[in-house]
């Protein structure tokens, strides 16, 4: 009976199992992941373009094999993302559709500009970084694909992490202008970095029910702020700092108080009214086109191929 599916669910969400695309599990479930690991997906790929845009431009070739590394990671976080989405019945196809359509989200995070080559060491350290805090908790979601495509991205994500890091280092401590270069990009990505984790708590419309489903480990203002805390200290080691005047070391709390986030400025974000919404977008849209031959030549060779043992 329904009852009892519902109730074999709700014991292995409470005894900490994974569920499985073969299991029951009810719509409203299946449904918020599809939302949230498609919208993940899209990140992925989407934030291949502000990084891509300095590949042609590195300042060293050891730099353009790291980058290009990266943003070829990214496409393969995107692949797994979408598979691991198609195991609740749904299609890569249909989830593209939704995003050329704005039907879907990707990470607000992505709709700023990448202006100096110090921009992709600032995303590496804090927008992978931030990344990182949100999804080591994901490798312990209740659906198990997810959680395990998760494990993998999180071991890739340290490297970008940290080659971001290496890269605002080497700027940091280089000549003046070097060091201007790193602390503009540093300006610039706080407070963006930090509105990837999400809405306030209690603006935020999902966290209660994904929390319920253990999707969510911990909620949006909880990772922001293990965020922030880490990053002060890596802040101080690269000599530069980070632009918000009331961040201070709060003992009593343990944490770091800091300063309000410019909540308008994430909702026009989400709007699709951020420095690089439409442009975005239109890159997205103008290369799926451009690459419908690669796929229209994949299914071929595919069917041609098809019960043909090994191809
Ligand atoms: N950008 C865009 N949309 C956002 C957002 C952001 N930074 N933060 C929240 N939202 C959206 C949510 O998707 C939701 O809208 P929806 O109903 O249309 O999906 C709405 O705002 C309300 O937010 P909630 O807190 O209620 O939503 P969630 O419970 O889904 O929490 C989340 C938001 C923490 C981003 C969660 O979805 C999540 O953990 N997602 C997986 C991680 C992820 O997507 N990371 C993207 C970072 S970029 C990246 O990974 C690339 C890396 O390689 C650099």
């Amino acid at each position: 009976t329904a009852e009892a599916y519902e109730a074999a669910f709700d014991a292995a969400v409470a005894a900490d199992e994974r569920i499985e695309p073969r299991d029951w599990m009810p719509e409203a479930y299946r449904a918020s992941l599809v939302r949230q690991m498609a919208q993940h997906a899209h990140s992925e790929i989407i934030g291949m373009q502000p990084e891509a845009n300095w590949i042609t431009r590195a300042p060293s070739l050891r730099r353009k094999a790291i980058l290009m590394a990266k943003v070829q990671d990214e496409a393969g976080h995107g692949l797994y993302l979408y598979s691991a989405a198609e195991t609740l019945g749904t299609s890569r196809t249909e989830l593209l559709d939704k995003l050329h359509a704005g039907r879907q989200k990707y990470s607000s995070i992505f709709n700023y500009p990448t202006l100096t080559w110090a921009d992709v060491g600032a995303i590496g350290w804090l927008v992978d970084g931030a990344a990182i805090t949100n999804q080591v908790p994901l490798c312990r979601c209740s659906y198990g694909p997810y959680a395990r495509a998760m494990v993998r991205i999180c071991k890739e994500e340290s490297f970008h992490q940290r080659q971001g890091y290496e890269s605002l280092l080497a700027l940091s401590r280089g000549t003046p202008a070097q060091h201007e270069m790193a602390q503009d990009a540093v300006n610039r990505w706080w407070w963006p970095s930090l509105m990837m984790f999400g809405p306030p708590d209690d603006e935020s419309a999902h966290s209660a029910q994904s929390m319920t489903w253990k999707i969510k480990r911990h909620s949006n203002d909880e990772l922001r702020q293990r965020f922030v805390d880490i990053c002060v200290p890596q802040a101080e080691t690269l000599g530069l700092t980070l632009p918000d005047p009331d961040l201070k070391w709060n003992e009593e709390r343990g944490q770091h108080d800091f300063g309000a986030i410019d909540w308008d400025e994430f909702r026009e974000v989400l709007k699709g009214n951020g420095p690089c919404n439409e442009q975005r977008i239109s890159q997205r849209r103008r290369a799926h086109e451009e690459g419908a031959w690669v796929r229209e030549a994949a299914t071929a060779y595919a069917a041609k191929h098809s019960g043909k043992g090994a191809s």
